[in-house]
């Protein structure tokens, strides 16, 4: 029997290490995780990681390198995965690997997506088939690139009654609306968890806001959060993705000096979670219809930000709001999971871009393979 497994392995952007998962496409969603690793970056790189990526420096010998760190990286994920799952690389039919995202220019002429971690060392270190470099095709077609995990989300989430707004709180965040009958429609909100943790890593040292508890204890100042929502980007018309070479600190600070009477302490905590929290709310309610049963699904690490969802929660009223661990699939997992099923979707040839969410011209099949096998002969 052919092996039915397949590893995904992602960085997100905010660089707090390697989500690897083990799947496979059974289960009530038909698509399940059998095993989840969470593999933090070695210090070193991910120092490196912050100077190349937040201060923009790093000569082309260094970028060289730290892409080969980063595959190593991603490949020692994967077999510590495998160990941990007590499976070995034949039961693995593909790794999809998204790799660490250096740099997303949507908007640039011509646009890009620069993705480090090379999948080579992945297919060396492991044996297995490894497909990555996924957003390029849907950029050459003309699209935004991103988000694509919108394809897992209508796969494993679409009901057959229900509107569902699945809303992922990465670094950004991203909306993926599933309606009845209806077209996928989806693009990123804007900042998800970026600010927040750039403010208090900024003032404490801190990685992010644990729990929330800091934002907690301050308070929204209006103006402030007037301020940075009249960012033009929350007004673009979809299909839009951003990233944190966007909204970054320089971006706060440039706002923060606009607004009079503010210090750089915690009350600037507090607004950027409820703004945050306004985006997303936004996004949800713009298109709800007032006459359809709807509910939002969250997944992503933001879930973990206790403040972020209960304001969340405020702003959407009676909207129900579920992570979609409460359906099996673990808020922390779904990006991950997403890319083991692109996976899925290259071999087989099949699109993996929903063209109606990344503006690209058509279906397309995503990312390259790179076969794990030994040369026959
Ligand atoms: N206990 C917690 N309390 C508050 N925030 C948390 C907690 N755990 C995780 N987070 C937040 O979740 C973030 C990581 O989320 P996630 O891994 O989904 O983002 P990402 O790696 O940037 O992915 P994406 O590619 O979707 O942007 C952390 O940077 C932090 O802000
Ligand atoms: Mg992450």
């Amino acid at each position: 029997m052919p092996a039915e497994l397949y590893l995904g392995l992602i960085s997100g952007t905010s660089r707090d290490g390697v989500e690897a998962v083990l799947t496979r496409p059974e289960g009530p969603l038909g698509w399940e995780v059998i095993a989840h690793r969470r593999h933090p970056y070695p210090a070193a790189i991910a120092e490196r990681l912050a100077e190349v990526i937040v201060a923009e420096q790093g000569r082309l010998q260094d970028l060289g390198q730290l892409d080969a760190s980063v595959g190593e990286v991603f490949a020692d994920a994967a077999l510590a995965l495998l160990r941990q799952a007590g499976l070995t690389p034949d039961a693995v039919r593909a790794i999809g690997s998204h790799g660490q995202t250096l740099y997303h220019a949507p908007a640039a002429a011509p646009a890009f997506s620069w993705q480090i971690g090379d999948p080579f060392r992945i297919a060396e270190r492991t044996g297995i088939d490894t497909v990555a470099l996924f957003r390029q095709r849907d950029m050459a077609a003309g699209g935004e690139g991103a988000p694509l995990a919108c394809a897992l989300h209508a796969a494993c989430f679409a009901h057959p009654d229900i509107s569902r707004a699945v809303v992922n709180i990465g670094g950004i965040s991203n909306i993926t609306w599933l309606r009845p009958g209806q077209p996928v429609s989806g693009y990123d909100c804007g900042p998800g968890n970026t600010l927040m943790d750039a403010w208090i890593r900024e003032l404490t040292g801190q990685p992010f806001d644990a729990d929330g508890a800091w934002a907690a204890a301050g308070k929204v100042r209006y103006g402030l959060l007037d301020t940075l929502r009249a960012d033009p980007f929350l007004a673009l018309d979809p299909p839009k993705t951003t990233g944190p070479e966007y909204f970054s600190l320089r971006w706060l600070e440039d706002r923060l000096a606009t607004v009079g009477d503010i210090g750089r302490d915690v009350d600037v905590q507090a607004t950027l979670t409820e703004f945050t929290a306004s985006i997303i709310a936004d996004a949800v309610l713009r298109e709800r219809r007032p006459d359809e049963p709807c509910e939002v699904l969250v997944c992503g690490g933001g879930v973990h930000n206790l403040e972020l969802m209960r304001r969340l929660r405020e702003r959407l009223g009676d909207v129900p709001v579920a992570q979609t661990g409460s359906l099996g699939l673990p808020a922390e997992q779904v990006e991950a999971a997403a890319f083991a099923w692109l996976a899925r979707q290259t071999l087989e040839h099949r699109a993996g871009n929903v063209p109606e969410v990344t503006g690209a011209a058509g279906p397309r099949i995503l990312g390259c393979v790179i076969p794990g096998a030994a040369p026959q002969g």
